[in-house]
């Protein structure tokens, strides 16, 4: 059975469009738990454009579930991520003039870096997580570097319709079998909301769901606990 974890970025957005103190990410982490969040993801992106550095060091001390820090591979994360010691960094590509993160990482072409940058988590006791697209190559690199785990990207998935969406799942269901063969433990997220995330729920073996936007913005008509208890019987029904 799946797990759920929350991604909590657009909370910190909408506090940032008036630079102000509200609404605090921290505290709806407390609602997102009482919901059934298995773990709380949070994006310090490079110009904080969302998550500041205070609220993963809030969230570092409060929260009772696990906390995913989603982060760019750089020295300056590098150098925060060892300090805070999520339970876990998922390595996501960056872009200053991206929307939300586009596609994976692309772990193939840059092994050497992420293999030491891997190390380096690891040798603090932090688990990693690569954020990639459902290819095969990209998991065997990923298996080679030392990520303990992948994220599958699940966005093509969620845009496409009809039998493109199946051929779609079809590809990311292949990949998860074919990353478990090999000893990953693969988790999966980007664009899942009520209406397509029951097929990758069903997925055997599949560890967690990362969700952020379709809570969120459920959370506006229902609050944030109901939003995240709704979500998280749509996992467990599969
Ligand atoms: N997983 C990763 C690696 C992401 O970058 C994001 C978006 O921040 C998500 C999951 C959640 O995506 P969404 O907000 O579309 O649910």
């Amino acid at each position: 059975m799946a797990t759920l974890g929350v991604n909590l970025d657009h909370i910190a957005n909408v506090r940032q469009a008036r630079q102000t103190f509200e609404p605090d990410p921290v505290q709806f982490a407390f609602l997102a738990e009482l919901g059934g969040a298995n773990s709380i993801t949070v994006h310090l992106r490079e110009d904080r454009r969302h998550i500041q550095d205070r609220d993963i060091f809030l969230l570092r001390d409060t929260i009772k579930t696990k906390l995913n820090l989603e982060m760019a591979a750089t020295e300056e994360m590098l150098k925060i991520s060892k300090k805070l010691l999520p339970d876990y960094v998922t390595l996501v590509p960056e872009k200053r003039e991206e929307i939300t993160t586009e596609g994976g990482l692309d772990v193939k072409n840059n092994e050497k870096h992420l293999k030491k940058f891997v190390d380096n988590l690891k040798s603090s006791n932090i688990e990693v997580s690569a954020f990639i697209d459902p290819y095969n190559e990209q998991i065997i690199s990923s298996r080679e570097i030392g990520f303990n785990f992948i994220e599958l990207h699940t966005g093509k998935y969620s845009d496409l319709k009809g039998e493109k969406q199946n051929v779609e799942l079809q590809r990311i269901i292949e990949s998860t079998y074919y990353a478990i063969d090999l000893g990953l433990v693969v988790n999966a997220g980007h664009g899942l909301n009520s209406q397509n995330v029951e097929k990758i729920a069903s997925i055997n073996n599949i560890n967690e769901l990362n969700i952020g936007h379709s809570i969120v913005a459920r959370a506006l008509a229902v609050g944030l606990e109901k939003a995240v208890s709704e979500m998280k019987a749509l996992i467990l029904k599969n």
